[in-house]
């Protein structure tokens, strides 16, 4: 196989700034996160950019740097966080009501966390019915408001030499793509009229790309997995990836499925349940913001297994996904799985799974790996201009792809997409392991 030209990537020189919109227990976690490792305090657990290595060339070559050193990422210690919040408590405040971290870690980084202080926020509660924003901007029309979130971008990029964007926010009620969303020209025109469909991670979104930052979506909305949004990102050159971080459930659903498809086990049912007791559980609480969440949980077990390819196995599967909002538990969430599998000759198996995970602990380093490689990606001129960044997927329970494109689910596919992306824009040989391709 011929190895890829390196490409042209500009080198990751200055200051990055990461703006966040909504600092609730994920975007806390994750800043409070890299100041106590850039202090030294705690180790990066989670994060594939920090942690993670890459194998090069042959097994017998024995070149396995870390990833952080091999891809031109972003050092930590050049990160500068800020961003907007429907509360106007700074980022101690913001983490000690999150519950995340406890406090003897918070209380080490107290000074730093208290001088971030959220800008207000472009909200409405037709959108996050159980939210009551008080720090929120007011403008003449949702066009009004986009203008004054892209003159936040521009006062923070006078700051730092780079800016990446990353949806932390509550998840929006169901919304689907509408006549709107369809191109630029329309959306733009929506902006203007005030167009309901147009939900305030769209404002964002807008705002980002028009600046040509790249956006990252960690939660069910469709933000940018609009053609509208597809189309200004390949125009500026401003990435984009979403969409609901791969935490907690979903993560062991896309370990466990390919298994049971690798060896040809059915499956006849798979009830998922959780509780969760933060502020993002009060808010799926609500039945229109738990509809987006519960289409994006739900679509992963039909890509993987494939029920039109092995009906014998999976036609018949009856798959259910349940929320509950159940205070005590606080950011400690509890995810039961029961499976009912069957084998040889269709004896019936069960498998239950009770992970009793923290939620933003889980996705904190996912969103930091996701801020790092956004920005890799507007530096590399290869990834500049595409629009969704599809190897970005390992991160997404719900990955954005391109129109007449099926997302890959599998963990494991996702993370050898993504290695091998890293490979290719560092003129690195592709390492295929032709045995998967089938899943291509
Ligand atoms: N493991 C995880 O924690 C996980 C996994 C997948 C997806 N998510 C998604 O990530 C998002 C954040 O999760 P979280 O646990 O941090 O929730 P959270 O409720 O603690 O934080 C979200 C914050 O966004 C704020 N907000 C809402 N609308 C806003 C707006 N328009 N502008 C600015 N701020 C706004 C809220 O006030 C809140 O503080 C949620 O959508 C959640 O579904 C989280």
């Amino acid at each position: 196989m011929a190895t890829p030209k390196a490409a042209n990537i500009q080198p990751a020189k200055g200051k990055l700034g990461i703006m966040v919109v909504g600092m609730g227990a994920v975007a806390t976690t994750l800043i409070a996160g890299v100041e106590a490792v850039r202090k030294g305090l705690a180790k990066p657990i989670g994060s594939l950019t920090q942690m993670g290595t890459i194998r090069l060339g042959r097994r017998t070559d024995n070149r396995t740097p870390l990833i952080k050193d091999f891809a031109s990422l972003a050092s930590l210690d050049d990160i500068v966080f800020t961003g907007w919040e429907i509360f106007p408590e700074n980022m101690y405040e913001a983490a000690t009501h999150a519950q995340v971290l406890d406090s003897d870690h918070l209380r080490s980084i107290k000074p730093f966390l208290e001088q971030i202080m959220p800008m207000p926020a472009v909200f409405d509660q037709y959108y996050v019915k159980r939210l009551h924003g008080t720090h929120v901007k007011k403008g003449r029309s949702k066009c009004d408001l986009a203008q004054q979130l892209i003159a936040d971008i521009q006062t923070f990029k006078k700051q730092v030499d780079r800016v990446v964007i990353i949806w932390t926010g509550s998840t929006e009620i169901f919304l689907e793509p509408s006549a709107v969303h369809e191109t630029l020209a329309a959306f733009e025109k929506g902006l203007v009229e005030d167009d309901p469909n147009i939900a305030p991670s769209q404002i964002y979104a807008y705002a980002a790309l028009k600046e040509g930052v790249p956006f990252a979506n960690g939660a069910p909305n469709l933000t940018v997995d609009l053609p509208c949004m597809v189309e200004l990102s390949k125009q500026t050159g401003a990435p984009i990836c979403g969409k609901d971080f791969k935490t907690g459930q979903t993560f062991m659903k896309t370990v466990l499925a390919p298994a049971f498809k690798s060896r040809m086990l059915g499956v006849s049912g798979w009830y998922s349940t959780n509780i969760l007791g933060n502020r993002d559980g009060e808010v799926l609480d609500d039945p229109e913001s738990f509809k987006t969440k519960e289409e994006s949980k739900l679509g992963v077990l039909d890509y993987i297994l494939q029920p039109e390819l092995y009906p014998e196995l999976y036609k018949d599967i009856y798959h259910k996904v349940r929320i509950n909002y159940y205070p005590p538990r606080g950011d400690n969430k509890e995810g039961w799985d029961n499976i009912d599998i069957f084998g040889w000759l269709g004896y019936p198996m069960q498998i239950k799974v009770d992970f009793l995970c923290r939620d933003s602990i889980l996705a904190a380093p996912l969103a930091l790996d996701l801020v790092l490689f956004l920005d890799l990606a507007q530096r590399t001129p290869s990834l500049k201009h595409i629009g969704i960044q599809e190897w970005l997927s390992f991160y997404f329970k719900s990955p954005q792809t391109p129109p007449g494109l099926y997302p890959e689910h599998d963990l494991f596919i996702q993370l050898m997409k993504l290695k091998n992306t890293l490979r290719h824009i560092q003129g690195e040989e592709l390492i295929t392991h032709l045995g998967l391709e089938y899943y291509d």
